[in-house]
């Protein structure tokens, strides 16, 4: 059965148990509110590994709006029930001041000196819409890292930026864990799953598909040959040029080059980012420019 653990020392005592045998660690960090695209993750790192972990923390270092972090969605136990079916073996959940005993300053929060620098990989994009984000991801995920130390650790490309971001923080800590980016779900009309699709009106959700709609018709163009950013980038911004939709950002990067420009002409290995409001709920999907 699933082990249910609601202290960050209990999830430490057991993840070392669990190492302890030569058994690999297969972690997903979360914030809840699980949804497929998270289950596909554990039924990933379930066929990996001996065993699974998964946390479920919403990160108040991470929310650059407090309105956000207020009405973000949580229910501990409806996600346990769907961790049991998936072959998760343990479930923790903590709070700020278990995972930082001796960062927190007297009011509660974080002393800033504590909050880790994400490289280059935060600048721009949901770097630039959302200051501090990053530098809270990175905190909190190397702090788990700490807690679980996993064999391996399971991202979305949904969140294709932070991939790059936790890519580079476990360089930075060695090459451990091992980290396995999955690919985006999607419910059948196209709308990358997220937890906060759930606060969205049934129009919304059909005004939503405009984003993903926008970077297949890009994708499309790509794959019909079209190699020129700007002009890829102006088809994306047009097509999120749609009724509901608010946009914060359309750009194509190359994601082995993150911060230069977009590159004129040719583009080898490409990515096409959004980001955008739609009936008050902040959106964010992606979309490989490839032929696979
Ligand atoms: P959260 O948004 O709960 O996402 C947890 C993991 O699930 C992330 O790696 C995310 O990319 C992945 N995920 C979410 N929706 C997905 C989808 N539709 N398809 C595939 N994967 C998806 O990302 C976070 O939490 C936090 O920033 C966290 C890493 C836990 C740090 O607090």
């Amino acid at each position: 059965g699933l082990i249910r653990l609601t202290s960050v020392e209990e999830a430490r005592t057991w993840c070392r148990a669990a190492r302890s045998d030569d058994g690999t660690l297969g972690f997903i960090p979360t914030m809840g509110a699980l949804h497929e695209g998270h289950l596909d993750l554990v039924r990933r790192a379930a066929a990996e590994n001996d065993r699974v972990a998964v946390s479920i923390f919403v990160n108040p270092l991470q929310f650059n709006d407090p309105a956000d972090l207020e009405r973000y969605p949580r229910d501990f136990e409806g996600d346990a029930k769907k961790l049991a079916g998936v072959g998760c073996s343990m479930v923790f959940t903590g709070t700020l001041p278990e995972f930082f005993p001796d960062e927190l300053d007297s009011a509660g929060a974080l002393r800033p000196e504590h909050l880790l620098d994400p490289g280059p990989a935060a600048l721009g994009l949901e770097g630039a819409f959302r200051p501090g984000h990053f530098e809270g991801v990175a905190t909190i995920v190397d702090r788990l890292f700490d807690v679980v130390d996993p064999t391996r650790a399971y991202f979305g490309a949904k969140d294709f930026q932070q991939c790059l971001v936790v890519e580079a923080l476990a360089a930075h800590r060695g090459g451990r864990p091992q980290i396995v980016r999955c690919d985006i779900v999607r419910s059948a009309a196209g709308l990358a799953l997220s937890s906060r699709n759930m606060l969205l009106s049934e129009d919304a959700k059909a005004e939503a598909l405009a984003i993903s709609r926008g970077l297949k018709e890009v994708r499309a163009a790509w794959r019909g040959g079209l190699r020129d950013a700007s002009t890829l980038t102006e088809m994306l911004i047009h097509a999120l040029d749609a009724p509901g939709v608010d946009l914060e950002y359309a750009e194509i990067r190359n994601p082995s080059n993150w911060t230069a420009d977009a590159p004129p002409g040719l583009i080898e290995e490409a990515v096409a980012l959004v980001a955008a409001k739609v009936g008050g709920v902040r959106l964010i999907d992606n979309m490989l420019l490839s032929d696979a």
